[in-house]
């Protein structure tokens, strides 16, 4: 474990000397599209676009809907990075390989993340298309990207959760949202497990009764890395179809598509407001 962490490390910190050479910049703003949510990226200006397979160390995004490009550039006036296409679990990735990408811009001096992902509803009240802005989140990946050898030049040992979606952020994003007229907008709580299969109507109604109003496959091992990192955070859930276990109906990846495409309007109007009001 010891070695294979220090080899870890190794690999961030060329990929972080890599893209020093090759950005124009420091980005500020790290921007994670979750499905289908990739467009936002069209709204960028200066860009700089690298794919990740000309990146040293990145992994290869392998789902439909991810794109697998980082790009480099103003959004609202903000330099960001985005992420376009992200890694996960289900594709037998270690949860450090998924959060390498978003390790290597950190340590670049971003000082936030961004981060989406369509998932399907818990709560009963949300409608598709629901944009969720997270409060907090449940842990069911069962692998911590933290496990292992902790470099203190990274972060601390045991990072505090106790507020890993940052509130003032919270509020932006409600008062943005509530200004661009978007009325499919909440709160609540995602839980990330492992996938790739879909939830039973058992497990639906076991997750809903652990407190969670979202279920997804991603976003919570960058959360934690983030946290680690010191960035602030916020994440949002692009609730893609509700699930209620004694209504069951399958849960089908095209509809899911189908479905972030409707929103993706909305989503992008609100990170882009979203972006250029954080200080
Ligand atoms: N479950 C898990 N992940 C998802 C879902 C879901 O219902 N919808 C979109 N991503």
């Amino acid at each position: 474990m010891a070695a294979g962490s220090r080899v870890y490390r190794d690999q961030v910190n060329e990929t972080v000397s890599f893209l020093r050479e090759k950005l124009p910049g420091v980005p500020d703003i790290i921007i994670i599209l979750g499905t289908g949510l990739g467009s936002l990226a069209d709204s960028m200006e200066n860009g700089v676009g690298l794919d990740y397979e000309d990146i040293p160390h990145f992994p290869r995004s392998t789902v439909t809907g991810h794109a697998g490009r980082l790009l480099f550039g103003e959004l609202a006036g903000k330099q960001v990075a985005v992420l376009q296409g992200r890694f996960h679990y289900y594709e037998g990735y270690s949860t450090r390989q998924i959060t390498f990408p978003l390790r290597v811009l950190s340590l670049l001096g971003a000082r936030f993340l961004l981060v989406s992902n369509a998932a399907g509803g818990l709560d009963p009240s949300y409608l598709p298309g629901t944009l969720m802005v997270i409060e907090d989140h449940l842990n069911f990946i069962p692998e911590n990207p933290l496990r292992g050898v902790n470099f203190e030049e990274w972060g601390p040992r045991f990072p505090d959760l106790s507020q890993a979606y940052d509130p003032d952020l919270q509020e932006l994003a409600h008062s943005c949202g509530n200004e661009l007229g978007i009325d499919r907008l909440a709160r609540g709580v995602y839980v990330a497990i492992a996938g790739p299969s879909l939830e039973t109507p058992a497990e639906t109604r076991y997750l809903r009764n652990c407190g969670a109003d979202a279920v997804g496959m991603s976003t919570v091992p960058e959360v934690i890395v983030a946290v680690h990192a010191g960035l602030r955070i916020l994440g949002i859930a692009m609730v893609a179809n509700v699930n209620d276990p004694d209504n069951f109906q399958p849960i089908l990846i095209d509809d899911i598509l189908a479905e972030a495409k409707k929103a993706e309007g909305d989503f992008c109007r609100l990170l882009k407001e979203v972006v250029g009001r954080i200080k």
